[in-house]
């Protein structure tokens, strides 16, 4: 990805999430004067928040590398028994989307990240023998989009549990500026603003907008990106003025149309969407929630007063 020249490594330039910076530069201070590896930690929250990039942070503020993998990689429990062996003193073990961890990598796990052990069986049936090997200390951060759905076993190990959030305008907006002026791209505050706007609360839908804006700009235009070309850029992208996509409006006008705003239930949403309902509740409805566009009820998603505005309905409630 092009990602690597864009992503923040250190936290005084991570921007935004100021209760996790402030756990987390607590935790890094106090392991660092301990001489001891950072508590193992879960970052949980909507996809693009920033998971990898915070790892790859503390690992740095630690003065170790930091290893990347995801749950679906470490079926065997030799690709995890593997990964454990290779890791170095302190170094840190990214695990992304963690609660799709096999039963035998967790079990893996468990003695792992609580004693620095690894536990294996050599040999099958009644001649099978374990054997316990020392591990150096290391950290886990584990990445997951859904925290409910990991056993109470592994999350009961993390040391540190904390949940990203969605960004507020005025911090995408600097995180834009930021990523501009890495890509050598002039833009305005105004212009960082707009791009900001429709990023879905988002880094990594405000940084792919900046790119799209950037590629306009340079094929229709010149010089800097303002306001106005960066809304017409994104016009030309159908990205709307909420940053709704073409996926959520189409979802939106479904529940309205055909279902009077709802309940929809989420079978009924991933039909309508041609999405799984996995994506349907970590991408789109999260987001959609937030800005009060729908609302989970016990039977089912209802699009709000405010959807049916925005989506230039009116709403039974007016009428
Ligand atoms: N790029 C992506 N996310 C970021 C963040 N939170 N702070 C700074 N730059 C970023």
């Amino acid at each position: 990805q092009q990602d690597e020249k864009i992503r923040p490594h250190r936290l005084e330039d991570y921007i935004g999430q100021k209760d996790l910076k402030d756990v987390l530069s607590i935790a890094i201070a106090a392991a660092k004067s301990r001489q001891e590896p950072l508590d193992h930690l879960l970052l949980y929250g909507p996809p693009g928040l920033g998971k990898t990039t915070m790892s790859l942070i503390l690992a740095s503020e630690m003065g170790v590398t930091c290893k990347i993998t995801t749950a679906p990689a470490l079926e065997k429990p030799r690709d995890i028994a593997g990964l454990l062996v290779s890791l170095k003193p302190g170094e840190v073990l990214f695990i992304d989307e963690i609660h799709r961890l096999s039963k035998v990598a967790e079990e893996i796990l468990y003695p792992a990240m609580e004693d620095c052990r690894l536990d294996i069986t050599i040999g099958q049936g009644r001649a099978a023998k374990t054997r316990s090997i020392p591990l150096k200390p290391f950290t886990i951060v584990g990445a997951t989009t859904r925290v409910g759905s990991l056993t109470a076993p592994l999350r009961d190990r993390f040391g540190i549990i904390q949940r990203l959030r969605f960004y507020e305008i005025d911090e995408l907006s600097l995180i834009v500026q930021r990523t501009a002026k890495l890509l050598n791209t002039p833009i305005t505050p105004e212009g960082a603003i707009e791009i900001a706007q429709r990023a879905r609360g988002t880094p990594r839908i405000a940084n792919r907008l900046l790119r799209r804006v950037r590629d306009y700009v340079q094929v229709k235009s010149t010089g800097e990106i303002n306001a106005e070309i960066a809304n017409i850029a994104l016009e030309v992208f159908n990205v709307d003025p909420m940053g709704l996509d073409w996926t959520d409006r189409n979802m939106l006008s479904a529940m309205i149309e055909n279902f009077k705003g709802g309940p929809v239930g989420l079978e009924t949403m991933a039909a309508i969407t041609g999405e799984d309902t996995q994506t349907i509740e970590e991408v789109y409805e999260p987001y959609l929630m937030q800005i009060g566009f729908i609302q989970r009820t016990n039977r089912g998603r209802v699009a709000t007063p405010a959807a049916w505005k925005h989506l230039g309905f009116d709403h039974p409630e007016n009428r």
